[in-house]
């Protein structure tokens, strides 16, 4: 293929640096009940139509679990060289706790196989959020036993797709399981405490540290990370207000989840900021957490704009907002990344493990035209390239998502892919900007 001179910036790019798509178990898998899968704390927390704005759930979603094939060879045709995806806990142990569903991990095995006879490398995530519901039953994530568990499933993965695999991430986004899904119950399991949340946020943390012990007593190869959303906070304006709510901001959602595992303690701000609810910490939990990882999975969509005003400064949005309401701020990311640098000396290479944008798709003669989504990518990666010239170890970028899919309490109405999905047939068709990320990898080849 001749390289256009719209994908020139592709030469600045390392030659070997890893272009994926990203996905997740519970919201492409469907197959919610099948061949011994239990019940995750989604698909419970969809059976109550309020939680979910279109009143939908996960119980189809794009059938992956039956269409995988199909979808693996869309990936090939795109020419990425990795797919990220998570596995669904329950569906290999449908309790959480107990006997093996073999069923279970014959699909994954299945995929994997499928995915290497294409030469796509596996970046597998433990926990994308659908926490068998046996194990909510017990506590969820409250319970610090929890966390165990966790590590037990993490050692069994380890143990038979170690070698399988690229990377193995442990989490998923843990700010989201805490501040959502118990802080302001938009996300499953429903729960609206801070201090439980904050306690959760502790055993994710230490679930991590245990899976990551876990795992490398198997000796598995795999490259052994966790994938967190971060982000900067920017104060709205010079009030002290607000300087004092973007640096608390920062604290407790980007450095609540560095510090431990790079430093071996919370930040403080942060603790003080949360008073009588700070978690309540074992002794040795830190020297649990504080292991040194392979990769930083690297999840980044917006920046935090902190107005203590009420009502609340709006934040200027020059580059737009997507259909999420979003800010567009690609900006954010070199920025956010060389502060981690400075921050973190011991900073492991780093992987956009997720970016994109929901935008408001339609499809029109088996064509969807989607230049905002291109563009958003392309001042993304634009700005990636900045934070590595300026140093920072990125290797790789997943873009969010392959597909079109349930996006957790907005359902279906929100489209992230940049493979459309008719729900009605399960139709697949890729979007100008599934084009466009074709040709941008493929320029790499001839660079
Ligand atoms: C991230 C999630 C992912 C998807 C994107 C849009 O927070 O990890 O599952 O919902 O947002």
């Amino acid at each position: 293929m001749t390289k256009s001179a719209q994908f020139d910036f592709q030469n600045d790019f390392p030659h070997d640096f890893t272009w994926g798509v990203a996905t997740s178990s519970f919201q492409i898998e469907g197959a919610w009940d099948a061949d011994g899968k239990g019940p995750s704390i989604w698909d419970t927390f969809c059976l109550d139509k309020a939680n979910i704005k279109d009143g939908s759930d996960g119980t189809v979603a794009c059938d992956h679990y039956h269409r995988y094939r199909e979808d693996v060879a869309l990936m090939a045709s795109l020419g990425v060289d990795a797919y990220r995806f998570s596995m669904a806990w329950a569906r290999v142990q449908p309790d959480g706790k107990g006997a093996w569903n073999e069923a279970g991990f014959d699909f994954y095995s299945r995929l994997l196989d499928a995915l290497a006879e294409k030469n796509i490398r596996a970046h597998i995530t433990l926990y994308h959020w659908d926490l068998p519901q046996g194990l909510q039953d017990d506590g969820g994530w409250l319970n610090r036993d929890t966390a165990y568990r966790f590590a037990d499933y993490a050692r069994e993965v380890a143990r038979r797709f170690g070698d399988r695999v690229e990377a193995i991430a442990t989490h998923n986004e843990p700010w989201c399981t805490a501040n959502l899904g118990y802080g302001n119950a938009q996300f499953a399991p429903g729960v609206r405490d801070l201090k439980q949340s904050i306690q959760v946020s502790h055993h994710l943390l230490l679930s991590h540290g245990l899976a990551m012990t876990a795992m490398r007593e198997v000796g598995s190869s795999a490259k052994l990370g966790i994938v967190l959303n971060q982000w900067t906070a920017d104060a709205a304006t010079d009030s002290q207000a607000d300087r004092d709510m973007a640096e608390f901001e920062y604290a407790r959602s980007v450095q609540w989840f560095m510090d431990p595992i790079f430093k071996g303690h919370y930040p403080e701000l942060a603790l003080r900021g949360h008073g009588d609810n700070a978690p309540v910490v074992h002794d040795g939990d830190f020297a649990i957490i504080q292991q040194k990882i392979d990769f930083l999975g690297c999840n980044y969509y917006f920046r935090s704009w902190c107005s203590a005003a009420v009502p609340p400064v709006p934040a200027p949005a020059r580059h737009g907002v997507t259909d999420m309401g979003w800010e567009i701020f690609p900006e954010g990311l070199p920025e956010l990344l060389l502060k981690l640098k400075a921050e973190y000396p011991d900073l492991p290479p780093v992987y956009i493990t997720e970016n994109g944008m929901a935008n408001a798709d339609t499809i029109e003669g088996g064509q969807v035209h989607d230049p905002e989504r291109i563009a958003y990518v392309r001042s993304h990666l634009a700005a990636l390239k900045e934070a590595m010239d300026a140093g920072v170890n990125v290797q790789g970028y997943f873009l969010w998502s392959l597909l079109d899919n349930f996006e957790w309490n907005s359902g279906y109405a929100k489209r992230f892919g940049i493979v459309h999905v008719d729900y009605a047939t399960q139709q697949r068709t890729l979007k100008d900007s599934a084009l466009w990320y074709r040709e941008f990898i493929a320029a790499r080849a001839t660079a």
